[in-house]
């Protein structure tokens, strides 16, 4: 196993509004630019090697956006998910969906819930999809079911936590990139990033391009050599 490659990446793909606002356009521009992103670097950590890629699709917070600007994001995932989803079957990337699916429009969850069908078993990479997600309720959640399984305090472990998540049975994420200049974490995977390497870059998400995700690794690459064992 190369070590120096990240097993998992996680990814806050901000900046799409800004990106739009800069040449004068509206903001669901920038959101269709940020979904060719998406195809860019998804390809490209397939092709990297990278087994697990996680993308903050829609945040439990993002509710708070104008309505126009949500049902475009969910037509445009609609979009996405149509074009790209046998692509997918044929690459082998399984399609997975982080986050309470109850609460999305009907045709964007069924169109999910098609996509999750028809690449299940795809074993060259997990794409996840955090998508109506917020790390508080995720533990929440897990908690939640606890309760509901009459467990002992002792059967609390981390383990049994993690198995609760909705990450459950992949590696955590070993990096966390977030675009588009603010460094937080903004109720992102709080339990699975204890451990991550965290990377800021100003680029807003439409402009990141495979120059700047192999930038990235390479700053990965050398914190790990600096910390890992010999
Ligand atoms: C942040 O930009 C981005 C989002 C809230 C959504 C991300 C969505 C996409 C990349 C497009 C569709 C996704 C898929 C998976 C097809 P922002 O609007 O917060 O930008 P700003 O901070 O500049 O306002």
């Amino acid at each position: 196993m190369d070590h120096t490659l990240p097993a998992h990446i996680a990814l806050i793909m901000d900046g799409n509004g800004r990106w739009a606002e800069a040449r004068g356009r509206p903001r669901a521009e920038g959101h269709r630019a940020g979904a060719e992103a998406v195809r860019r670097v998804v390809t490209q950590c397939r092709a990297t090697g990278i087994r697990h890629v996680t993308l903050y699709a829609f945040s439990s917070e993002n509710w708070g956006r104008p309505k126009a600007e949500i049902r475009h994001l969910f037509s445009l995932l609609g979009e996405f998910l149509g074009r790209e989803v046998p692509l997918m079957e044929e690459k082998g990337i399984a399609l997975n969906v982080l986050g309470d699916m109850a609460a999305l429009p009907l045709a964007a969850r069924a169109a999910l819930e098609r996509g999750i069908r028809r690449t299940a078993g795809g074993g060259d990479m997990t794409l996840n999809l955090a998508l109506n997600y917020g790390a508080r309720s995720e533990l929440a959640r897990a908690a939640r079911s606890f309760i509901l399984e009459g467990a002992r305090p002792e059967d609390v472990t981390e383990q049994r936590l993690a198995e609760r998540l909705y990450t459950a049975g992949q590696p955590d994420p070993d990096f966390l990139i977030r675009t588009g200049g603010e460094q937080r974490l903004s109720n992102f995977l709080l339990y699975q990033c204890a451990y991550a390497e965290l990377y800021f870059t100003p680029v807003l998400w439409p402009d990141f391009r495979e120059e700047d995700l192999r930038a990235a690794l390479e700053v990965y690459a050398a914190r790990s050599r600096r910390f890992g064992k010999i």
